[in-house]
């Protein structure tokens, strides 16, 4: 019996040694590639330092999954000998290549994490930055330009260069220095135009993670600027109503035909602003692009009326809500007024959207539901202030009736008892 629980307790420990070391990567435990540059100093030792929570170090890939050479041999010429595979230093124009050997091959990393697309080196090839690393400029970005080498995290781990909060930095690295991109025909300061603008506020401000990054518009892999053509489709991945209004009107052709890009011409693209019925109006619309005063299209009359009902109806609705406001402060029971108050702020944003179909007319009827809904919030909102004057007036009559009756009580009780008195 005794030996027995001697076994027990060996088993025990078995199996705590097990679950202590079995969970880490196998490889890492015995790497002589770690254990040795872990003891030199700077650019040969910090690849060990950041791998700690590598992803590929997790997976228990290693040091050699990506540089080749045999991590148990101790000797440093033996581990790194081209023999084994050591390729030392992978430069600008062979990463792509090295990191596509496994992240292109869909059976080998199903193995790993079958939810993992495979398609990153296809379109690296497709964009820009790809086309020109084949063509032998090493300055455009590679995998490791954005992802890094040896700290590299999946990209919803928000120490991830390409987590959505970091992308703008990331790209930024190079798209904002000027002497980098001094050789290239094009222009910097996009993170600068970015971050002023609504997108850039809402995701690096105020974390809104549905705002887009450089990425979501540019794409991942296959970084490219949506031509002139593509524009309002990826803008329209975000922003549906506008793009089904915009193309479904004439201007879509008009705009095509003047390769105008569809929403950069009026919104701009890294320095979006808040848009409001000024740009409709007042010295310098949107529509003066390409319309003038009589030139025979009614354009700018339309522009003008567009931003008249829009401007109407928000400040009918700051009417209203003040109304309202007054009767909740008297503790009046004012929800059927707010949910119209509410109808009719959607049909304002509604009506800013309709400036997209470029007709007046659609703008205008679509307000006129508004002012419907204004008209009943106000309606609601004065019933309940004049029922409220109304009881206050009651109130006042009957307290002063009570009064005078119990004024009058008062007298006769008074009367009563000097009468007895005498
Ligand atoms: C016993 C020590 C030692 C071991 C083991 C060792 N290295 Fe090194 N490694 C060095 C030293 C020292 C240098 C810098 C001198 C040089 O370039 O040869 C170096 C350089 C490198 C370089 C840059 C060299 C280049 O050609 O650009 C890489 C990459 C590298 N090691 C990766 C590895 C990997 C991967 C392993 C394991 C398979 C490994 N090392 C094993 C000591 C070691
Ligand atoms: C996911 C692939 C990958 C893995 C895994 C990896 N490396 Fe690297 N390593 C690279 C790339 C790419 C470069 C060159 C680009 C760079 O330095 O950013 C590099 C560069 C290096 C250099 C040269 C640094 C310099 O600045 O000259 C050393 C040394 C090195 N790696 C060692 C290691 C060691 C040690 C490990 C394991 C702890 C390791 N690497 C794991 C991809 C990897
Ligand atoms: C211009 C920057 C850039 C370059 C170059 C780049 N990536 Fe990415 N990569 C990203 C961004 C951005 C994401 C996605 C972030 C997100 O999910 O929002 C990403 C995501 C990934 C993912 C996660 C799966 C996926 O597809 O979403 C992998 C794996 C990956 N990249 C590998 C690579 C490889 C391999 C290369 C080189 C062939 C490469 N990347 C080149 C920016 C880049
Ligand atoms: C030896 C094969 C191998 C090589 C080479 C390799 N990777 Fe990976 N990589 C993997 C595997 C496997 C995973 C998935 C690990 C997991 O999720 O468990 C991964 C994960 C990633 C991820 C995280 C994806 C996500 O969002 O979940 C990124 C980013 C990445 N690798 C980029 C690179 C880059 C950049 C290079 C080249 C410098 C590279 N990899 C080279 C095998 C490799
Ligand atoms: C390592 C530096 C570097 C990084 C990081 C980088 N780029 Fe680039 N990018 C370049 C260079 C260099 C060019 C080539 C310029 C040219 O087109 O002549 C370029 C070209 C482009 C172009 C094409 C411009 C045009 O009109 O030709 C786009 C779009 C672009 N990058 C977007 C991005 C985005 C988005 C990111 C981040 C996800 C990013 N880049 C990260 C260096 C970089
Ligand atoms: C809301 C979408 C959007 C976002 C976000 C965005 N871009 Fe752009 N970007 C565009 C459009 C549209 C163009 C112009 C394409 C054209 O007119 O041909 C462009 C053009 C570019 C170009 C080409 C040169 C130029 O300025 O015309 C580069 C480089 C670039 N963007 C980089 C970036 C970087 C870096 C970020 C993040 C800081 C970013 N973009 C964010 C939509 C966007
Ligand atoms: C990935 C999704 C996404 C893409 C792509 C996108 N946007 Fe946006 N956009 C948003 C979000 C989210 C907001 C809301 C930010 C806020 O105001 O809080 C926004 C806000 C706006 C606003 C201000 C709206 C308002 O009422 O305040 C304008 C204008 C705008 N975007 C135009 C564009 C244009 C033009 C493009 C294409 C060049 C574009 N967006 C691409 C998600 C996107
Ligand atoms: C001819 C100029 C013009 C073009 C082209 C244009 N817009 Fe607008 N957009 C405006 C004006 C003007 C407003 C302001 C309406 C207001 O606030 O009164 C506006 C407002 C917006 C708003 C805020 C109101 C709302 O609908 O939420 C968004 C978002 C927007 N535009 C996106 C886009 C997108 C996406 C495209 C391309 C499909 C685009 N715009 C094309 C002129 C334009
Ligand atoms: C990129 C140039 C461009 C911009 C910006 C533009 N338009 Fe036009 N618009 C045209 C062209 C081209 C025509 C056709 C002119 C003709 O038939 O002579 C046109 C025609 C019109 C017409 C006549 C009816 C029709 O559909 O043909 C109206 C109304 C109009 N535009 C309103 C507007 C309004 C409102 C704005 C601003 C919100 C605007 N446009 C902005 C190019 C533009």
């Amino acid at each position: 019996m005794e030996v027995f629980g001697i076994y027990k307790s060996l088993l025990g420990i078995v199996i705590i040694v097990f679950l202590t070391f079995g969970g880490l990567p196998a490889q890492e435990i015995q790497s002589t590639c770690i254990d040795c540059h872990g003891l030199l100093e700077d650019e040969m030792t910090y690849p060990v330092d950041s791998f700690t929570n590598d992803v590929h170090n997790r997976a228990g890939l290693g040091c050699v999954g990506c540089h080749g050479g045999d991590n148990t041999a101790e000797d440093m010429l033996e581990s790194m000998s081209e023999e084994k595979g050591f390729i030392g230093t992978p430069g600008p124009l062979e990463i792509p290549e090295l990191c596509s050997e496994c992240h292109s091959d869909p059976s080998f990393m199903k193995t790993f994490n079958p939810g993992l697309p495979t398609d990153q080196y296809s379109k690296y090839l497709t964009s820009v930055h790809g086309k020109m690393n084949q063509d032998g400029d090493d300055k455009v970005a590679h995998c490791s330009s954005c992802h890094g080498a040896h700290g590299i995290r999946p990209s919803r781990n928000p120490l991830s260069h390409v987590y959505d909060k970091n992308i703008p930095s990331t790209c930024a690295t190079c798209h904002d220095d000027s002497s980098y991109m001094a050789g290239y025909d094009i222009s910097t300061g996009q993170l600068e135009d970015y971050k002023k603008s609504v997108h850039g506020i809402a995701l690096l401000e105020e974390d809104d993670l549905g705002a887009p990054a450089c990425n979501d518009c540019h794409g991942n892999h296959g970084a490219i600027p949506p031509d002139a053509e593509s524009i309002d489709k990826v803008c329209g991945i975000c922003h549906n109503n506008n793009m089904v209004d915009f193309e479904k009107s004439s201007h879509a052709d008009y705009f095509s035909a003047l390769e105008s890009p569809a929403c950069e011409t009026c919104h701009s693209n890294h320095l979006i602003k808040q848009p409001s019925t000024k740009m409709l109006t007042g010295e310098d619309p949107v529509c003066g692009e390409c319309h003038f005063e009589d030139d025979g299209t009614g354009a700018l009359e339309a522009a003008e009326l567009m931003a008249n009902r829009i401007d109407s109806l928000e400040n009918a609705i700051i009417g209203a809500e003040d109304k309202l406001e007054e009767a909740d402060q008297k503790g009046l029971f004012v929800n059927d007024g707010l949910f119209a108050l509410k109808d009719a702020q959607q049909i304002a944003f509604k009506a800013r959207t309709a400036v997209h179909t470029f007709e007046a007319d659609s703008v205008v009827s679509i307000t006129a539901a508004g002012f419907e809904q204004i008209t009943e919030a106000r309606n609601i909102a004065r019933e309940l202030l004049d029922n409220y004057v109304f009881r206050r007036k009651g109130l006042a009559v009957s307290v002063v009736v009570l009064l005078i009756l119990a004024f009058a009580i008062w007298i006769k009780v008074k009367r009563i008892e000097s009468r007895r008195r005498q």
